[in-house]
């Protein structure tokens, strides 16, 4: 079971104990000492954030304070650009970074490197009508990767990238709009001493490891293309927001 689960599981069950008024503070605090040996808490950290927040909800103001929303917490909520057309879903705790260079872009504020953005072609010089304009899935995955990899060219000595196309597929969502998925990985090699004589000296090592995802859609005639980026190393742990970010992308006709 994962541990988001466990940990609305646990909120659910001091819910419970408070609303059938058998509320009483050793009771909570048999629970959460039973959930920290079972290490419920271990969860990522706005998680744990806002479980201390309605863990001292309940020990400051009692019973009646509480409400199921203030509890489970809407962990997302909704962007909508109605000038540009598109609109998506975001973490709560991500926060919006201005002249970011993309349409739009957030950034998740626990987790360095991870964030997020819109790009959009221009409107004068593009003629999408659908996304498959793009060619099949797998095409347009070549092409967000060649994309990517030369935004992210770098004139450094010694640096050297290797990427993976890692998976490419289509669907329909539920406005009846063809989309695009694409995920990619691209790491980053840097050695710091580029200049060594020796060949043995000349070390490469990992510098990132990334993992792109990305979401295209074509409407007003413009290809739209929400880009979620996140180190690998918490992908996992991240990749149930992230999706659900993906799922929510929707390209809108502006008036
Ligand atoms: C977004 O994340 C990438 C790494 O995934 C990072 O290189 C870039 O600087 C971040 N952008 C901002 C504006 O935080």
């Amino acid at each position: 079971m994962k541990l988001s689960q466990n940990f609305r599981i646990m909120n659910v069950i001091i819910l419970a104990l408070i609303t059938t008024t058998i509320c009483h503070h050793k009771i909570i605090f048999f629970l959460l000492e039973t959930a920290t040996k079972l290490n419920i808490f271990a969860v990522p950290r706005r998680n744990v954030l806002s479980t201390m927040l309605s863990t001292s909800t309940v020990i400051l103001f009692g019973s009646k304070q509480i409400t199921l929303a203030e509890i489970t917490g809407a962990t997302f909520r909704e962007y909508i650009d109605t000038f540009d057309g598109y609109s998506f879903l975001y973490p709560k705790s991500w926060i919006q970074v201005r002249g970011a260079g993309a349409d739009i872009f957030f950034r998740d504020p626990f987790v360095l490197d991870e964030n997020m953005s819109v790009e959009i072609s221009s409107p004068s010089s593009s003629k999408y009508v659908t996304v498959e304009d793009l060619g099949p899935p797998e095409k347009a995955a070549e092409r967000v990767l060649q994309q990517y990899l030369t935004e992210f060219m770098s004139t450094r000595l010694g640096v050297r990238r290797t990427s993976n196309i890692l998976s490419a597929s289509s669907k329909v969502a539920d406005d009846g709009k063809l989309y695009y998925e694409v995920e990619v990985n691209i790491k980053s090699f840097a050695s710091n001493n580029e200049l060594a004589v020796m060949p043995q000296d000349r070390v490469q090592r990992l510098e990132w490891d990334r993992r792109y995802l990305s979401v295209l859609g074509v409407e007003n005639k413009r290809l739209y293309e929400l880009r979620l980026q996140s180190p690998e190393q918490v992908f996992k742990e991240e990749e149930g927001d992230l999706r659900r970010v993906m799922d929510s992308f929707r390209v809108n006709k502006t008036v």
